[in-house]
């Protein structure tokens, strides 16, 4: 289809519903910011990944939270989908619309205020559309950092990290994006406005609405401003590449580290064979100049130099085969790069299936051979690879299937259901961080109970009733 199917029209006399719907979409935010040609939509209509295409009936950029209550008003009145859409770096088909045509994207780039920084009690008020960058920049200029930090932090938006409760490499020493929210704004379908942006940290007034909607994946309400907790910026930092014979070696390694190194904020792994992908894609150096099973890219910072607690406590690791120490930030850049550059690298050579998984850590070397054995089970006429990384100190493995992007639905299908039935019996989650999207949406049962479902729906029918936002995504059809 290459047009947006028109909406039914109203009573007779009325103009067609879909003339009435654009037209209050472009009183509400402006002519300009009601996007309708299809090369101004393009790049909303598909995921970071690629696999995701859609169609958008028009891309709408409010600026101000009333012009986003205006455009879910108009919405609503037409029954009109609405997908909210941060930086579209998400991993699971969730920010972008299906290909019917009848979708509004609502996207937040135009909502960028940026308040200062309360150094009182370190936190800041931020809107949905600003990048982690950006907030970056403007914590670490106020001495602060934010506590959450990804790979994708050029383009993914404040409100998405919140949307889908980011993770990402610093999970181990603060937590999710949901720990870090402290107050929030947001927009319901029928156009009203939770606004909770005080920052109290303590305040028992009931629900907490701001959780709520962390990892809601747009479901519930669109986010417009978010008050986040930030942390002191730690000057002093050192990241150390350490080489091992396998996976269960860094597992036990890591158990010392953390014991021993306080300031410890990342724990990352990746094995060889991510190693070489990288290098063959991106040309980058080998970090030892000989090979090795696998590698824990570990960061510690604090107010005084770690380094030697950190070298101390490698010392005591029987199972390091190598140790490469970086603490300036150009050695240390070049030693993220390969660890970072896994996503691009298997999105050159892809795309890859995605299963972003969390298992219990001392299950997480059992579970990652058996995953890879499966996957090469499953193997047809063409052989499947089964690569995988991740956040070691959180359990989180970024399983990624190679050799399924031409296949038939049934096949993925029944990869998709072995991996996630194995994460399941693992007593893992089926999605760690990147949320449940249109990816693994008909897999849901597999982490959350018949009853748990039950109020996922009731939630969803009391805050959304018409089903207008994000149809599709997160909850079982
Ligand atoms: P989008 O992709 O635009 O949207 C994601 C979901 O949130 C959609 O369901 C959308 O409808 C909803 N949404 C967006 N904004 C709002 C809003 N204001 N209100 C309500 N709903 C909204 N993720 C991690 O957790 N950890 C990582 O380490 C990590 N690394 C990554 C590295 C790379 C290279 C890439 C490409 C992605 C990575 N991601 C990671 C995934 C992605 O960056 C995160 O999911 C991020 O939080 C998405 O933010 P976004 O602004 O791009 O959201
Ligand atoms: C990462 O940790 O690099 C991301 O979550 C992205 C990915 O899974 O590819
Ligand atoms: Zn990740």
């Amino acid at each position: 289809m290459s047009h947006p199917a028109p909406l039914p029209a109203g009573r007779t006399g009325d103009p067609p519903l879909e003339a009435t719907l654009l037209a209050a979409l472009r009183a509400a935010v402006g002519p300009s910011n009601v996007l309708t040609e299809p090369d101004a939509r393009r790049g909303h209509e598909t995921d970071w990944t690629g696999v995701y295409r859609g169609i958008a009936r028009a891309v709408v950029r409010p600026r101000v939270t009333a012009e986003v209550a205006a455009v879910l008003r108009a919405c609503s009145a037409a029954g009109a989908p609405v997908v909210p859409q941060g930086g579209n770096t998400g991993l699971v088909g969730g920010s972008v619309p299906d290909p019917s045509g009848r979708a509004v994207v609502l996207s937040t780039g135009r909502l960028r205020t940026l308040d200062p920084v309360d150094r009182a009690s370190g936190q800041v008020t931020v809107g949905a559309g600003v990048s982690l960058a950006t907030l970056q920049d403007h914590a670490r200029a106020a001495g602060f950092e934010v506590p959450v930090d990804l790979g994708a932090r050029d383009s993914a938006t404040v409100g998405g990290m919140a949307a889908t409760n980011a993770g990402g490499i610093h999970v181990l020493r603060h937590g999710t994006m949901r720990r870090q929210v402290v107050g929030v704004e947001a927009v319901l379908a029928s156009g009203d406005v939770w606004s909770h942006l005080a920052g109290l940290e303590k305040d028992n007034t009931g629900y907490d609405l701001a959780g709520l909607l962390c990892g809601s994946e747009g479901t519930l309400a669109v986010i417009t401003r978010l008050r986040l907790r930030l942390v002191p910026a730690l000057p002093r930092r050192v990241a150390a590449l350490l080489a091992w014979p396998g996976v269960g070696a860094m597992v036990d390694g890591l158990a010392s580290l953390r014991a021993e190194v306080p300031g410890l904020e990342a724990a990352e792994y990746f094995v060889r064979a991510g190693v070489d992908l990288v290098r063959s894609v991106f040309g980058e150096p080998d970090p030892f100049g000989r090979p090795h099973p696998a590698y824990l890219l570990v960061e510690a910072a604090g107010t005084t130099d770690p380094t030697a607690e950190l070298a101390a406590a490698v010392e005591g690791l029987d199972e390091v085969l190598d140790a490469a120490v970086a603490d300036g930030p150009t050695p240390r850049a070049r030693l993220w790069r390969l660890r970072e550059l896994h996503t691009e690298a298997l999105a050159a050579v892809g795309p890859p299936r995605k299963y972003d998984v969390s298992v219990p850590l001392p299950g997480l070397p059992a579970f990652v051979d058996a995953a890879v054995d499966l996957v090469r089970s499953l193997s047809g006429a063409r052989p499947l690879v089964c690569h995988h990384f991740g956040h070691l100190g959180d359990g989180n493995v970024h399983l990624n299937v190679l050799g399924l992007a031409d296949a038939p639905g049934e096949d993925v299908a029944l990869v998709d259901g072995a991996v996630l039935g194995l994460v399941a019996d693992h007593g893992g989650s089926i999605s760690a961080e990147h949320g449940i999207g249109r990816l693994k949406r008909p897999w849901l049962h597999l982490s959350r109970t018949p009853a748990e479902l039950a109020g996922f729906a009731a939630l969803k029918g009391a805050l959304d009733p018409a089903g207008i936002l994000n149809p599709g995504v997160l909850l079982p059809g």
